[in-house]
């Protein structure tokens, strides 16, 4: 396949990417869950034309080096998939997506849109929706309905969701289940015309309307490298980061969840429209072009999205020589713009991001994604934070996304 997603089909016991590889480790044994997928493999099988074939699909939380709330304007980012994953497991077969959450109570139970069901229908009996189960429209559940509704698959899907990206903390926990998700369900398109279409099913199951970096980076995503994605025409370089005995990626959460869809998030996608209208795409717009802006709102809006491409720019060169410090201080920069000009950051993570910059061996910190809450990420050498205990946890760059289906 295109772009870095990788698919084996038929058994592939083999690792299927870097991700697959970089995962071995945290692999657990599932024993409860693979006797519940044999079960539904043997009912698919019974009365069924398809035999059920299972599936397994992994995709890689995020954090955003620098480069936040410009996504939505064409503009820049550099974000890095990490190593805290979505899995979904399960089998093939019926005309209902059926999901299990390791994290959540609700279960998903979505029937497959129309016609696909009434075909799957017309094949024979049917398993059994989850007795506690609905097309609920309470949390989690919402992306599987958005997931199932963008992709149409064409059967349904019995399985589990298990994920170690925290969520609510700004890593792109609703991405990593859209695409591993999609994925499971069937996806077999290539990983840009992938993440644009769980971008899509965000937006349905939020109401949020989000820039494309945490699908792409998701699905593009390449080990041991950042990706320098211009969102305008979605095209991405990989840019090698510094050895991990050189230079750790560390990321604190500040233990705020942040609620994209209750934030402010909408109210500032509409201001960047407003002040490109006023001078036209913010990608192409000089610091002197921000500055004839009269609303001194919209102002600083603007002023944060050309400022902050510029500032990945600067950071990409910094990497590129080596240059630790200079990368730090666009991250230092970066967060005071996001907390003064685009009034995203909250006091907490402020207060993290001080912390950490104060403390020897640390380059520079920020907070990271959308905002009002969420993680804070750091540039330090190793072991700078070694005091922040478990506090601070120390992020790999991954691979981006993949999936493996074993005819049953
Ligand atoms: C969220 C969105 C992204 C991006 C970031 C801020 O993570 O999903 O598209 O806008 O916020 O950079």
């Amino acid at each position: 396949m295109e772009h870095g997603l990788r698919e084996r089909v038929g058994g592939e016991s083999e690792p299927l990417s870097d991700g697959a590889a970089d995962c071995r480790d945290h692999e657990h044994r599932e024993d409860d869950f693979e006797e519940h997928v044999e079960h539904e493999g043997r009912r698919y099988r019974h009365g069924v034309d398809e035999p059920g074939v299972a599936v397994e699909a992994r995709a890689p939380g995020r954090v955003n080096l620098i480069g936040d709330h410009t996504d939505y304007t064409g503009g820049l980012v550099l974000p890095v998939a990490i190593d805290r994953w979505t899995t979904v497991r399960g089998v093939t077969g019926g005309s209902r997506v059926r999901l299990r959450s390791s994290a959540f109570a609700e279960r998903a139970d979505v029937p497959l849109p129309a016609p696909a069901a009434e075909v799957a229908r017309s094949r024979g009996p049917q398993v059994r929706p989850f007795a506690a189960g609905s097309a609920s429209t309470a949390s989690w559940t919402r992306y599987v309905a958005a997931v199932v509704e963008e992709f149409t698959p064409r059967t349904g899907f019995v399985g589990t969701v298990r994920s170690t990206v925290p969520v609510g903390a700004g890593l792109a926990s609703s991405a990593a289940l859209e695409v591993a998700l999609a994925l499971a369900v069937g996806f077999t398109g290539d990983a840009d015309e992938l993440a644009a279409r769980c971008r899509r099913a965000e937006h349905r199951a939020t109401g949020t309307p989000t820039g494309i970096m945490d699908q792409l980076i998701a699905t593009r995503a390449v080990a041991g490298h950042a990706s320098l994605i211009d969102c305008r025409d979605r095209g991405i370089a990989t840019i090698e980061l510094p050895p991990r005995d050189e230079v750790e990626i560390v990321v604190v959460h500040s233990g705020v969840g942040h609620e994209l869809a209750s934030s402010a998030y909408g109210r500032r996608v509409a201001e960047c429209e407003r002040a490109a209208e006023s001078i036209g795409p913010l990608r192409d717009a000089s610091v002197d072009d921000v500055a004839g802006i009269v609303d001194p709102v919209i102002r600083a809006r603007a002023r944060h999205v050309v400022t902050e491409n510029a500032r990945v720019a600067r950071f990409v060169d910094a990497v590129r020589v080596g240059d630790l410090p200079a990368a730090g201080q666009c991250m230092v920069e970066s967060h005071a713009s996001l907390r003064d000009d685009y009034a995203v950051s909250i006091p907490a993570v402020d207060a993290i991001v001080e912390a950490l910059c104060a403390a020897p061996g640390v380059f520079g910190a920020r907070m990271t994604g959308g905002g009002f809450g969420g993680c804070v990420v750091a540039l330090c050498r190793p072991d700078a934070l070694a005091s922040w205990g478990s506090r601070a946890w120390r992020v790999r760059a991954v691979g981006g996304a993949w999936v493996r289906r074993d005819a049953r």
